[in-house]
């Protein structure tokens, strides 16, 4: 079975775009690894407490999922130093240009002399993450299918200049709902680290917060359900909420509510929203009480994710010329 891995930043609280985008399509398979990238969190200046906060929260979250079950592996990534390791090794085979070309880099450090290095280099300990673990399906949001193509570029070079060492992976985008949109700015992404509150539905909030973010979404004025994502950016994206979390399409979504007005179909968006993530949410926040146990769970996932790594790690540089001890 094709084994899948993905992490996720611990950079604030885990909202609806990761869980639609990417967590829920997260399958806990025999040989899958799913973790925390919490060294990815600290390319931007953080306060400690936040960074401890959000690492747990995203934990709670991973485990309410069952993803550390049936063989597969949840884990922190500061916990198996291989990460960073492989992260120095690849440094040495991407290319300034091909990374200077990220968007997010071009969005939000080139031309700023004061943005770390990490912020930088990120992509590539995130192409460490995934050639590690021999991963062959990456499911990601379409935010970061670039990073997966820089990651098979690396792999590519790198097998040319050393061997046969990583498997090529493949990202493994949803067709619906890859790129779920703030409910206050439809045309801006939903994210984590916002200065949109209300735009941003968050995974672990409770039921009446979060149907009332759906009732004051931002629409239109022409009061008619139709997906057109160019002129009809806020309908089109609750359209997009609804399809995914109900499995039921957006055209269907679309002429049940055609002529509903826009409250009832607000509403009804909410309550899909509230009902399918029901679970997860009530499962994490019990689980937050425990953080031990939670912890306990990392670590183990740690240790079966070191013994993966250190081997792919050692291979790697014996192919480079580091002698073995
Ligand atoms: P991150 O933490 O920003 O997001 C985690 C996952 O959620 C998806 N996502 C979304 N999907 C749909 N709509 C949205 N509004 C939305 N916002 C976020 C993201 O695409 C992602 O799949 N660099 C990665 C983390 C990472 C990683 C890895 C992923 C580190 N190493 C190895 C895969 C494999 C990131 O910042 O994701």
């Amino acid at each position: 079975m094709d084994q899948a891995l993905s992490f996720i930043q611990p950079t604030g609280h885990v909202t609806l775009g990761n869980y639609i985008g990417a967590l829920s399509h997260w399958k806990p398979t025999p040989g899958s690894v799913f973790g925390v990238c919490d060294l990815h969190a600290i390319t931007v200046e953080r306060p400690p407490e936040a960074l401890h906060a959000g690492i747990m929260e995203v934990l709670s979250v991973l485990v309410a999922l069952d993803l550390h079950t049936n063989g597969s592996l949840v884990f922190l990534q500061s916990g198996v130093p291989a990460h960073a390791e492989m992260a120095w090794l690849l440094e040495c085979v991407a290319h300034m240009g091909e990374l200077s070309r990220m968007t997010q880099f071009k969005a939000k450090g080139r031309g700023n002399d004061a943005v770390s290095v990490g912020f930088f280099a990120y992509p590539v300990l995130m192409a460490a993450d995934i050639l590690l673990y021999d991963a062959a399906t990456v499911p990601v949001g379409e935010d970061q299918k670039q990073h997966v193509e820089l990651t098979r570029d690396l792999a590519l070079r790198a097998n040319n200049r050393y061997g046969d060492i990583f498997t090529v992976p493949d990202p493994v985008i949803p067709t619906v709902g890859a790129r779920i949109m703030s409910l206050r700015t439809p045309t801006d992404k939903m994210s984590k680290s916002t200065d949109d509150p209300d735009g941003t539905v968050l995974l672990l909030e409770p039921a009446d917060k979060i149907r009332k973010k759906f009732l004051s979404a931002v629409t239109d004025s022409d009061n008619e359900v139709v997906y057109d994502p160019e002129h009809k950016p806020g309908i089109s994206n609750l359209l997009e909420i609804a399809a995914a979390l109900s499995g039921e399409d957006r055209d269907a979504w679309a002429q049940r509510h055609r002529t509903s007005g826009y409250g009832a179909f607000k509403r009804a968006v909410a309550e899909v929203v509230v009902e399918s993530t029901a679970p997860v949410r009530q499962r994490a926040n019990d689980l937050l009480a425990h953080p031990d146990a939670l912890l306990a769970v990392a670590k183990s996932g740690q240790e079966s994710a070191a013994r993966r790594a250190n081997p792919k790690v050692a291979r790697l540089k014996q192919a480079m010329g580091f002698p073995t001890a």
